[in-house]
């Protein structure tokens, strides 16, 4: 299992790989505008705040296939150990073929449906992010991830689904529990992965039980 953050910003970057075991970081265009500096600024610091085996996940903005070709190309160069988000679409999906013969990791993005996400396997992505929030507009997200999910171990794919647009650890927890490899949280959903007012409350019974007994609020 693979807990991934998705957002662009270091200091959060930093201050969740600090308390969570984050196995990587995915952006996309949108994530990478909000941090008002220039791209290339962007993915340097976050190389600097992440440990060489942390995987960056690096978004095409191009829409065209020749583009995309390149923007994956380019993508590559950045670091050692990043994957290259392709949306899927018709050009996307052209690209992606291209770039896995040419032994550049894929994730492919934006998937909307099961069937999106199939396809793109067998184009040779090694990662599939179905939009698992965004398609509750449609149908019901976690249902069809874990749907894609089976198409995929129905006929031994090993491409791996990093669940993506969580938007409440409801979402999160059904796709643990039915098996889904990796998810990409947010980082207000990170944070409510762990935080719990009742713990909270818990600890500050025993801060206060023990400064009544020994008039210190710690244990040395
Ligand atoms: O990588 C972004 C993807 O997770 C989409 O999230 O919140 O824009 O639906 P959201």
């Amino acid at each position: 299992m693979k807990l991934i953050i998705d957002t662009a910003n270091v200091k959060e970057i930093k201050r969740l790989c600090e308390i969570l075991n984050v196995w990587g970081v995915t952006t996309n265009p949108t994530i990478i505008s909000k941090e008002n500096k220039p791209f290339e600024e962007v993915i340097s610091d976050i190389d600097k705040v992440l440990e060489k085996d942390q995987v960056l996940f690096v978004q095409v903005v191009s829409t065209d296939y020749e583009s995309i070709v390149k923007e994956g190309r380019y993508i590559a160069t950045l670091r050692k150990n990043i994957v290259a988000k392709i949306p899927v679409t018709a050009d996307g999906l052209k690209a992606i073929k291209t770039l896995h013969k040419e032994g550049i990791k894929i994730l492919a993005t934006a998937i909307n449906n099961a069937t999106q996400g199939f396809v793109a396997a067998l184009n040779g992505a090694e990662y599939l992010a179905p939009y698992v929030n965004r398609m509750t507009n449609y149908t019901d997200g976690v249902e069809e991830t874990i749907i894609l999910q089976q198409m995929l171990d129905a006929h031994d794919l090993d491409t791996e689904i990093i669940a993506a647009s969580l938007k409440n650890t409801g979402q999160v927890k059904e796709l643990i529990r039915n098996g889904i490899e990796s998810v990409t949280l947010p980082v207000d959903i990170a944070d409510l992965m762990y935080l719990n007012p009742a713990t909270d409350t818990a600890v500050e019974a025993f801060t206060n039980s023990w400064y009544k007994a020994y008039n210190k609020k710690t244990l040395i």
